[in-house]
């Protein structure tokens, strides 16, 4: 059976969230907008506007952009029995439950990109098991009881998007150094995984396994020296303190 979804907000994360679900069993409804062109496919049907994607679908998906978005929810109408999920960063349940009364409301974030490809983490706030069914299709889920919990994990939203930067300054690094950009592109990504892998499967602690992995004197220890001199390792926590700021609505 075909699941319907109604997609409010059609840029980079629908088109990111379609893609991974594709031939999974649901179809989206979307409204016409600049970037509802480039989601055209077998899974996509084109409504009139935002109240026809509301009224046509029981779950709607809400990929607005954050700044605006609880304020056209506002201007939408809902029925009961509808169920809907806010992507938008740093939309918190009380205004977004308010906005859609009397529909229901649950939060969630996700790297976005990841998810294409079926591999981007999603959490969800509060837990519910038609969301949480969609979202596995597109990575693993997180399910959140506590709002301050989901709250706090939502700055990984920023942490994904930095990942990017991370590996673009490691690739290009190793270009300057000569590498060709395919083969440095690859190195870092492969690295990168191999470690997640290891992280994800191992029971040892992270302080367990590092000093199996930098031998004394060895280059990793050359490396984090540096990073930890320099304050690399300790300003990925301040610059994360200025997301956690953000996404809990203290600046
Ligand atoms: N991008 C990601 O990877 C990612 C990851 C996690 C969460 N998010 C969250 O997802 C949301 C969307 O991000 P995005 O990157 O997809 O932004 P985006 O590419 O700018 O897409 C926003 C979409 O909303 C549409 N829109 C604006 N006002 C509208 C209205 N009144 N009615 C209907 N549609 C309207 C825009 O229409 P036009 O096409 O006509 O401009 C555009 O298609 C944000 O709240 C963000 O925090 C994004």
């Amino acid at each position: 059976m075909t699941v319907t979804i109604g997609i409010l907000g059609t840029g980079h994360l629908a088109g990111f969230l379609i893609r991974g679900a594709s031939g999974k069993g649901y179809r989206f409804l979307v409204a016409p907008s600049r970037g509802a062109a480039g989601l055209a496919g077998p899974d996509v049907i084109l409504t009139d506007d935002n109240q026809a994607v509301v009224d046509g679908a029981d779950h709607i998906l809400v990929c607005l952009p954050a700044r605006d978005g609880v304020a056209i929810l506002r201007g939408l109408r809902f029925r009961a029995g509808q169920s809907v999920l806010s992507a938008m960063a740093g939309t918190r349940h009380g205004p977004l439950a308010a906005a859609i009364a009397p529909a229901t409301g649950h939060c969630t974030m996700m790297p976005g990109h990841a998810n294409a490809y079926g591999a981007g983490p999603s959490l969800l706030y509060p837990p519910d098991p038609f969301w949480h069914g969609f979202l596995s299709v597109l990575g693993p889920v997180h399910p959140f009881a506590d709002e301050a919990e989901f709250v706090t994990a939502t700055a990984f939203g920023a942490l994904s998007g930095a990942s990017f930067f991370l590996m673009d300054s490691m690739v290009q690094w190793f270009v300057q150094n000569g590498l060709p950009e395919p083969q440095a592109r690859r190195l870092v990504a492969e690295t990168l995984l191999g470690n997640a892998t290891v992280v994800l499967n191992e029971t040892a602690t992270l302080a367990q396994i590092t000093p199996g992995i930098a031998t004394k004197g060895g280059i990793t220890e050359a490396l984090v020296g540096v990073l930890a001199k320099e304050g690399a390792l300790e300003a990925w926590h301040r610059a994360l303190d200025v997301v956690l700021a953000r996404v809990r609505g203290n600046s």
